[in-house]
């Protein structure tokens, strides 16, 4: 749905009540806001009472008594007002924090279900703006739109019947100014509404803008584009001003005239009611008069402030409309599988898998192979080929479209996710790294990984050194995606990650980036440890991983086209030989 149909649709009410339903748990605060919404415009219409008593019954008749009771009252009044005002703001804001908070967890619970395939096609930003500045406006209903809405127009038809009751005629002469100021009131919410969405939107825009150019501030610098990203900085910021000035104009066009029409009616008033007192029209005293006044006044003031409180209401719809709509999303792993296994030796099978990202595009076409119990295979071939995709799904991000992959003779879709998971680790290409401590991005917060475990493990690999040598050691903050730290030191982060979690099936996707001779050392002498005495899958790029395999898978283009020893392989002649010749011997002789 675009965003014209959003917004262009009539008052949803089946939406309306979904978003209700989420005050259910807190129908005490629900009923707290409606009584003191209630009891405010009691006291607002009490206000008007109290001033025409004592016009008319303490300072006509000069009784010094009477106006301090009555004065006394009104101070009641007031302060009742202050209550149960401060009341209604308090649990009206109360009750839309609750529920919001509510559907932030469930839209997290939801999200992080999800399959990979669907963040494929999801921007980062969109899902970002519907947890944090969506849900936002679905608070807003509460504590802006829907109560104030109902507690204003309490208050007017409060006001109204009063008026009526006071003197109908004059009333009626009053109700005449009213449609000018609704017709108003529903033209500035209408172009109100469609400038918002603008204002929005190149708020979103500005956003995205100066994120992503911080995110790739490097290349930005690197070929000298600060002039261009700031003449495009300027042309966004110019539209959101525009944007925003024309809200700004809307309301300097909208308030005059309702403040007119109230004048107006006051003219009116003053005309009909006092000077010519038209048949009598019953304002015969001049507390009525002065009561009258203040009741216009209560009629009038929240119309003019009614327009903004709908699009609140309207806006906090859309965003609820958005989120509700991530919420009805069916997108997860078939998690049916009922085998919770503790111990896996770790024999891996692949049987004629076929997979492709998109339905009609398949990456793999047929792959077969078997990696036996403590063995390590590495898996080469060009970029592209698809080796990041046998991970892929090895670990179920991603469904097979047919065939079959085996971990110890058991098709992979009868493990528990959790179990099927918690048998494999994986070094990812990309290595991600949390913006917190090196310890805790090992033990990603498991209580149960002590420090001591993550000291013992990193010696083991040989990278205690290393971390050690960093500021503040195991407690050093890497910062965002592990800013602070070099890639090939971000891949030993990984690779003790993946050793400290003891896995049976270890899969290492090495990075292409080269890293210098040391770290290379480094890394090396990690593989070998981590690998040692437990199944492993290498997609290597280093030519001693590559040797020291017990087997090497060769894949080109969603096929394998080789497959055997480093040996065997060279003896061949082959796809491999080629490869090696081209990629490695150079390495070699350097
Ligand atoms: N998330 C994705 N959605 C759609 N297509 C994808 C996705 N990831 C990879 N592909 C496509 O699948 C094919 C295989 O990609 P894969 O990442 O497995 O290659 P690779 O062998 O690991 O390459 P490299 O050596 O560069 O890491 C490529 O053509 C790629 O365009
Ligand atoms: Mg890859």
């Amino acid at each position: 749905m675009n965003k014209k149909d959003e917004i262009g649709k009539a008052f949803d009410f089946g939406l309306f009540k979904r978003v209700f339903a989420h005050t259910r748990p807190y129908r005490v605060i629900f009923w707290v806001v409606a009584v003191a919404a209630i009891l405010s415009a009691a006291f607002a219409v009490e206000i008007p009472n109290l001033v025409r008593r004592i016009i008319n019954e303490a300072l006509e008749n000069k009784d010094s008594q009477t106006l301090l009771t009555l004065i006394l009252m009104m101070l009641g009044v007031l302060f009742g007002q202050v209550i149960t005002q401060l009341s209604f703001n308090y649990f009206a804001n109360l009750l839309g924090e609750s529920v919001i908070k509510d559907i932030r967890i469930r839209l997290f619970k939801k999200m992080i279900s999800f399959k990979m395939a669907y963040f494929d096609k999801s921007s980062i930003g969109v899902l970002v703006t519907r947890a944090v500045a969506d849900m936002q406006r679905i608070g807003e209903i509460f504590s802006q739109g829907f109560f104030m809405i109902v507690a204003d127009v309490l208050k007017m038809l409060l006001a109204a019947a009063i008026m009526l009751y006071t003197s109908w005629k004059l009333a009626l002469i009053v109700f005449a100014i009213l449609p000018v100021i609704l017709v108003a009131t529903r033209l500035f919410q209408q172009a109100m509404k469609v400038a918002f969405i603008e204002v929005r939107t190149q708020v979103a825009n500005l956003n995205s803008f100066v994120q992503e150019r911080i995110a790739g501030m490097k290349i930005v610098q690197l070929f000298n584009r600060e002039e261009i990203e700031k003449e495009k900085f300027r042309i966004i910021n110019e539209k959101h001003q525009n944007a925003w000035l024309k809200t700004v104009w809307y309301n300097s066009i909208f308030f005059p005239v309702a403040e007119i029409s109230y004048s107006i009616g006051i003219g009116l008033v003053v005309y009909f009611g006092v000077i010519q007192n038209i048949e009598n029209v019953g304002l015969n005293d001049t507390g009525s008069i002065f009561a009258f006044f203040f009741l216009m006044d209560l009629l009038f003031r929240p119309l003019r402030q009614i327009a903004d409180k709908f699009n609140t209401l309207q806006m906090g719809m859309v965003a609820a409309n958005r989120v509700f709509k991530i919420l009805d999303t069916d997108s997860h792993i078939e998690d049916t599988g009922k085998m919770e296994k503790e111990d896996v030796k770790g024999d891996i099978e692949f049987k004629d898998v076929r997979f492709g990202y998109m339905p009609d595009e398949e990456v793999l076409h047929g792959i077969s192979f078997q990696v036996k119990a403590g063995e390590t295979v590495a898996i080469v071939g060009a970029t592209g080929a698809g080796k990041s995709t046998i991970i892929n799904l090895l670990n179920r991000f991603y469904e097979i479209n047919s065939g079959e992959i085996l971990i110890d003779g058991y098709r992979i879709q009868d493990y528990t996710l959790k179990s099927l998971r918690s048998h494999i680790a994986i070094v990812l290409q990309d290595v991600f790294l949390f913006a917190d401590s090196i310890a805790n991005n090992i033990s990603l917060r498991d209580d149960s990984v002590t420090i001591e475990e993550i000291e013992q493990a990193a010696k083991q690999i040989g990278v205690h050194e290393f971390i050690s040598s960093l500021p503040e050691g195991y407690q050093y903050n890497v910062k965002e995606r592990g800013s602070m730290l070099s890639s090939g030191q971000r891949q030993l982060i990984a690779f003790l990650r993946a050793y400290v979690s003891n896995p049976s099936i270890l899969v290492l996707d090495e990075a292409t980036s080269s890293v210098d001779t040391y770290s290379e050392q480094l890394i090396q002498q990690a593989t070998d440890k981590v690998t040692e005495g437990r199944t492993s899958i290498i997609i290597a790029h280093r030519l001693a991983t590559i040797k020291k395999a017990d087997k090497i898978i060769v894949m080109d283009e969603g096929r394998i086209v080789e497959m055997g020893t480093h040996k065997e392989l060279l003896a061949k002649g082959g796809y491999y030989n080629d490869l090696y010749e081209a990629q490695f011997l150079a390495e070699e002789v350097a």
